[in-house]
């Protein structure tokens, strides 16, 4: 009788050495890691170099990030796996508005806006009236509830990403009133590329795919008793929409940005014609027992 190579007995010898006592979740996870890493290995016969080439990925990967920068929940983001794990972790009720992936850019610690302030106060940009209610499943409506949202600049950028970084812009916190309406003042967002000046943009590149986002804003909608909601709004009729670099996009959440050309209008909203208006009514489902609310920004990986 031959023995097995080591090729062949590899794995089982890798699964063999994990001890008993490991934690349940952990040896879960660990297994599946080793057990697909292995077959993806044989699956394309990795030789030195590749194997190489991909140790060098991974540790550009790590050395592109601090603070403000997270290349590996970009890598994350541009394989489709942070909008899988965001599927999974958020299944809702039919009408219930759709979570979305969270992204890079949002940081805690936005300053509060009341009902109809500017969130975009001195920045270029078509003036917008973003406006709507929060609801629960139930259509009843839900008072304070919390918005915190976020978005790029005209040419694409969040605020961490300028070179005169120094404070939160573009961001803000606003609570729903007693019938859970809200509205407020910004700019139309415009499309704009993920970072591509680190490995993603490499990867990307080499996958001849393009790094674009479809224009949108942030929103992460947060009641007791509900389940907080991760989101965005995204602007119709964007080249982006069914080439998401990041995989984002849902039907629900595709807005029309309607262009209003009225002086008399503009003035009443407090605006510059034209501007532009668009509204949502964003539906929450119930909270779900022991699920864990907090929202984990980018930044908190390196704390
Ligand atoms: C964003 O929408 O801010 C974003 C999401 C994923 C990757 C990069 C940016
Ligand atoms: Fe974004």
């Amino acid at each position: 009788m031959t023995t097995p190579s080591i090729e062949d007995q590899l794995t089982e010898a890798a699964l063999a050495r994990l001890a008993n006592d490991a934690n349940p979740r952990f040896k879960t996870i660990i297994t599946a890691v080793i057990r697909h890493l292995h077959a993806l290995v044989r699956e394309v016969e990795l030789t030195e170099e590749e194997w190489f080439e991909a140790i060098k990925f991974l540790t550009a990967t790590g050395q592109k990030c601090d603070d403000k920068r997270q290349e590996f929940i970009l890598l994350s983001d541009v394989l489709g796996v942070s909008m899988l794990v965001d599927a999974i972790n958020h299944r809702r009720p039919t009408g219930a508005t759709e979570n979305t992936v969270l992204g890079p850019f949002f940081v805690h610690g936005a300053k509060e806006i009341p009902i109809g302030g500017d969130m975009a106060a001195g920045w270029d940009g078509a003036p917008t009236i973003v406006s709507g209610t929060v609801r629960g499943t139930d259509g009843k409506p839900v008072a304070n509830a919390l918005l915190d949202i976020w978005q790029s600049d005209d040419d694409g950028h969040y605020d961490v990403q300028l070179p005169t970084f120094n404070e939160k812009q573009l961001r803000a916190k606003l609570h729903t009133d007693q019938d859970g309406r809200f509205w407020f003042r910004t700019i139309k967002p415009s499309s704009y590329p993920v970072p591509v000046d680190g490995p993603v943009g490499l990867i990307l590149d080499r996958m001849g795919r393009h790094p674009m986002r479809p224009a949108h804003i942030h929103f992460i909608i947060s009641a007791p008793g509900y389940e907080t909601c991760s989101t965005h709004l995204f602007v119709s009729g964007d080249d982006y929409l069914e080439s998401d670099a990041v995989f984002g996009v849902k039907s629900s959440l595709i807005v029309d940005f309607k262009r209003n050309d009225s002086q008399a209008e503009a003035q009443k909203w407090n605006v510059k014609a034209p501007f532009y208006t668009t509204t949502y009514d964003f539906v929450l489902s119930p909270a779900q027992g022991s699920k864990s609310q907090k929202v984990i920004a980018a930044s908190d990986a390196v704390a």
